[in-house]
């Protein structure tokens, strides 16, 4: 067992009805002993978190199976006049432990930036939730040979004002966003390359042992037959999964991929 847990995410985005969370949930609890040695957290769209919670049969923040559940978004304010949001306390209240936090869609179709993405980290980590905080260069920007420099930024920008505590309470994810639901998986090299680039940046955030403690998700095109190879990659921790997260048998062998590496 390395140093780091292994973390395999499943990021529903806005699909499924309220039959299908509730069973897709279901058959992932009662496989996930198949992936012993690997956290799961599902993420369905905010308005089942109750019924997947339920089917978790999660009590008073516990999960029997182990399975965890997080948000998709929050609002940075605990409460008030904000139409449509959803406070951190909101998302303990209902069972979450963990809430995705910046994913690209996010960025780019919402809106966030980097000041509000830390904003929004911080409220999760003072409420108790572990965010689970996304990065990632766009094609244009690979090609334009500044991945490095985007990243970079992003995790400065994202992390600002961070403690150790609030690093290690925390789940870094990188997903390029030409590789998010295109079915181009970034190569393990490419992939491995960002991840020590980010976490030479979280050494310098911090220190080197924190940084060491900091579980990096990959995400982008994760499926069960490139999993292994991603996982065998030292600085890569787990996966924030999207497509294939809504199949119970692929998420659940993804997980075993990482379950296996650890
Ligand atoms: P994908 O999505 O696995 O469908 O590429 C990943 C994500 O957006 O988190």
């Amino acid at each position: 067992m390395g140093i780091r847990r292994r973390i395999v995410a499943g990021n529903w985005k806005m699909n499924l009805d309220r039959a299908g969370a509730v069973a897709l949930a279901e058959a992932v609890a009662s496989g996930a002993t198949s992936s012993v040695g690997c956290n799961l957290i599902l993420c369905p769209p905010s308005i089942y978190l109750s019924p997947v919670a339920n089917a978790l049969k999660i009590s008073k923040g516990e999960s029997p199976s182990g399975v965890g559940l997080g948000g998709q978004n929050l609002h940075d304010q605990p409460k008030g006049a904000f139409t449509g949001e959803i406070a951190p306390a909101m998302l303990i209240d209902i069972g979450c432990s963990s809430c995705i936090v910046g994913h690209s869609e996010r960025r780019t179709l919402f809106g966030e930036n980097d000041a509000i993405v830390n904003g929004k980290a911080k409220a999760a980590l003072a409420a108790g939730l572990t965010p689970i905080i996304c990065v990632g260069e766009t094609l244009e920007e690979r090609e334009q040979n500044r991945t490095a420099a985007v990243v970079t930024e992003q995790i400065k920008g994202s992390l600002e004002g961070f403690s150790s505590a609030d690093l290690t309470g925390s789940i870094v994810a990188y997903e390029p966003v030409w590789a998010i639901g295109t079915g181009k998986v970034a190569t393990p090299e490419q992939a491995q390359e960002v991840h020590a680039l980010i976490r030479q940046q979280l050494a310098n955030l911090t220190d080197e042992e924190t940084a060491n403690r900091v579980v990096i998700q990959y995400g982008g095109s994760v499926k069960p037959d490139n999993a292994g190879i991603l996982a065998a990659q030292q600085d890569i921790d787990g996966a924030l999964v999207g497509g294939a997260s809504l199949k119970a048998d692929d998420f659940l062998a993804i997980a075993k991929h990482f379950a296996d590496a650890s």
